[in-house]
């Protein structure tokens, strides 16, 4: 008997393409990429739904009792799906209490959002920190290559099932365990870095990885109660400019888990907000610093 979620998979995968198309921003390469790498191969058997259910838990989708089901929130395309919780505490067992998620397949329109604002070109190299399920790190693979992908996971346990999900598709990037808090020097200097856990503060270190011009993608804390997806340009002079480019949700990465001051971090007080309403409409905006 054919696997139902083989057989259906294709399906949805080209149905959530569709949906995600004003997100391709033209992008052929992305879409092309999207519809070749097989996003269920990468999201373990079970893993929890990111909204609360009627009881107050978090639900858990099983490929093995509800094929269909978990298929289908494989192929939503705004649904994240929590592959850990309190690193590893919660085993993927039940419904879960605890919103604590430490890993997670981010949902596929940020995925595809993150990878047209980084923007790889074919000949370059890409750092990213935050392998997951290796899925993104797949994507990656396919526009460049995979000698020119380089991927860091702090989790063991999950950095081995990435590579095991990474093989079983013939991809071989390169797959560092560590903190990527301090990137990898061994295979600097990158074109381009992403990470795909959430910083209050830019590490130094991934501005001394890049090659002048580069770019770095990161999503970062913000005091105004999301994180934001920022894209930085790195200079000659061992700094960086950007800005902010949407609103998005991660994870914290595992080294800055303790929140710090927003002034310390460089954020303006809300009182350096400046509001001002006119026959035009609301405008809202901070002095550059
Ligand atoms: C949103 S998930 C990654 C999603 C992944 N790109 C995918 O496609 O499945 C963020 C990951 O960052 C990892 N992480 C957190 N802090 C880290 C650190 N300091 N170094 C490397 N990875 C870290 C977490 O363990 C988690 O697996």
């Amino acid at each position: 008997m054919t696997d139902p979620v083989t057989s259906l998979a294709e399906h949805y995968r080209r149905q959530c393409g569709s949906e995600l198309d004003p997100h391709f921003h033209g992008e052929a390469w992305l879409r092309e990429a999207f519809l070749a790498v097989p996003r269920e191969h990468f999201v373990p058997d079970r893993v929890w739904w990111p909204q609360r259910g009627a009881d107050g838990q978090y639900p858990l989708m099983d490929r093995t009792r509800r094929p269909r089901q978990w298929l289908k929130a494989v192929y939503r395309p705004g649904a994240p799906l929590i592959t850990q919780i309190e690193d590893g505490a919660v085993l993927p067992e039940a419904p879960a209490g605890s919103d604590a998620f430490t890993s997670s397949i981010s949902c596929a329109r940020v995925v595809v959002t993150m990878l047209r604002h980084l923007g790889p070109q074919p000949g370059e190299t890409v750092l990213e920190i935050g392998t997951g399920t290796g899925y993104s790190t797949a994507l990656l693979c396919h526009r460049l290559g995979d000698e020119a992908v380089t991927s860091i996971e702090v989790d063991a346990g999950l950095a081995a099932t990435a590579a095991h999900n990474l093989k079983g598709l013939g991809l071989s990037p390169r797959l560092v365990t560590g903190d990527g808090t301090y990137g990898y020097a061994a295979r600097a200097p990158y074109d381009r870095h992403i990470s795909t856990a959430c910083v209050q503060r830019v590490p130094t270190t991934w501005l001394q990885q890049i090659r002048a011009v580069g770019r770095i993608l990161t999503p970062l804390t913000t005091p105004l109660g999301t994180d934001a997806l920022l894209t930085l340009t790195t200079d000659n002079a061992g700094g960086a400019t950007g800005q902010l480019l949407t609103a998005v949700n991660f994870m914290l990465l595992r080294s800055q888990r303790r929140r710090q001051p927003w002034k310390e971090l460089g954020w303006p007080r809300l009182a350096d907000f400046h509001v001002r309403i006119d026959h035009d409409g609301q405008h809202i905006g901070v002095p550059p610093p």
